[in-house]
């Protein structure tokens, strides 16, 4: 397969480049993905926006979830999916439309986000998880669209690690998002992990709806937490609008923390260990197991 370099060399594969970063082609609303990352750039903030950032399979749905429930004030569902808000598949001028308070959500590394984040202090989270749980979940999520070749482990690793996705990959996501909180120590940023979220999700709720500067007792954040639980964000996802353009998929898989024991081969792991080693000096906090 030949190295794609931007949009107008990709038109024949499945997804897009854009300064380094690989989009779905399914991503694409009315603007060819470079235009519309520009639109994304330039678009105007509000001072009540909150921005879930995550690295793809880290838990985003899950948080959404709860940063719009507590952004309402009660534990129920918003009738919309996660993709509805997401910024690169979002066309610009639903998510310009979009009432107060906007929970947005992107996996875009932080040099694509709107500029205003910064100029505003825009309230950012942040999710993040291991990398062996993410490739894992990358792949039983890439194995349900069709594709011509089989979907392998060592296929989506290549597709996350190699240069094709070189600003985007995980260690760059991570790294930008780093790079920004250390840059931008005033900058209010909610920096959480899945699996600390999974330890203890009354206790992550209740320091997010503290960041958010909400109102919430004990009790909503109990409700929250329980209405989040996995089995039960896996049966209000079939109630929910959908995207559209995103082929559907089923996101709520397993939801452990060391699933990657039952399908990661040592020399696999090995090399994950050896790639995250770029990350040392970052401040997050990996736990493979709980
Ligand atoms: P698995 O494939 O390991 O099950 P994202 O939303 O970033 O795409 O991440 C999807 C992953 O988060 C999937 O992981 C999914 O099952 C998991 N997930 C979603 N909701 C969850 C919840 N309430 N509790 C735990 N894990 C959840």
């Amino acid at each position: 397969m030949a190295e794609p370099t931007d949009s107008a060399e990709t038109a024949d594969l499945p997804f897009r480049v854009v300064d380094g970063v690989l989009f779905p082609k399914f991503f694409e609303t009315n603007r060819p993905m470079k235009e519309h990352i520009e639109c994304l750039k330039a678009l105007e903030m509000r001072d009540d926006d909150v921005i879930l950032c995550a690295y793809p399979k880290a838990g985003t749905h899950w948080l959404w979830e709860v940063g719009s429930m507590l952004l309402a004030g009660k534990a129920d569902y918003d009738k919309r999916s996660k993709e509805l808000a997401m910024m690169e598949a979002t066309e610009i001028e639903k998510i310009q439309q979009m009432p107060s308070p906007r929970l947005l959500n992107t996996h875009v590394p932080v040099s694509m986000l709107p500029r205003q984040v910064k100029d505003k202090k825009v309230k950012v989270i942040h999710v993040y998880r291991n990398i062996k749980d993410v490739f894992v979940s990358s792949y039983f999520h890439g194995k349900q669209y069709p594709s011509p070749e089989e979907i392998t482990i060592d296929k989506v690793m290549a597709m996350n690690l190699n240069e094709m996705n070189k600003n985007g990959n995980y260690v760059a996501f991570m790294k930008s998002m780093d790079a920004f909180r250390k840059d931008n120590p005033d900058h209010p940023v909610f920096n959480v992990s899945y699996e600390d979220t999974k330890e203890d999700p009354v206790g992550t709720i209740t320091r997010l709806a503290e960041f958010l500067g909400v109102p919430h007792t004990p009790e909503l954040c109990r409700q929250v937490a329980d209405a989040c639980s996995f089995q039960r964000l896996k049966e209000a996802d079939k109630t929910k609008e959908q995207h559209g353009l995103i082929p559907p998929a089923q996101l709520y898989r397993k939801g452990e923390v060391g699933d990657w024991k039952n399908h990661l081969t040592v020399a696999q792991s090995e090399r994950l260990d050896e790639y995250v080693k770029e990350l040392e000096g970052c401040d997050f906090r990996f736990r493979y197991t709980l």
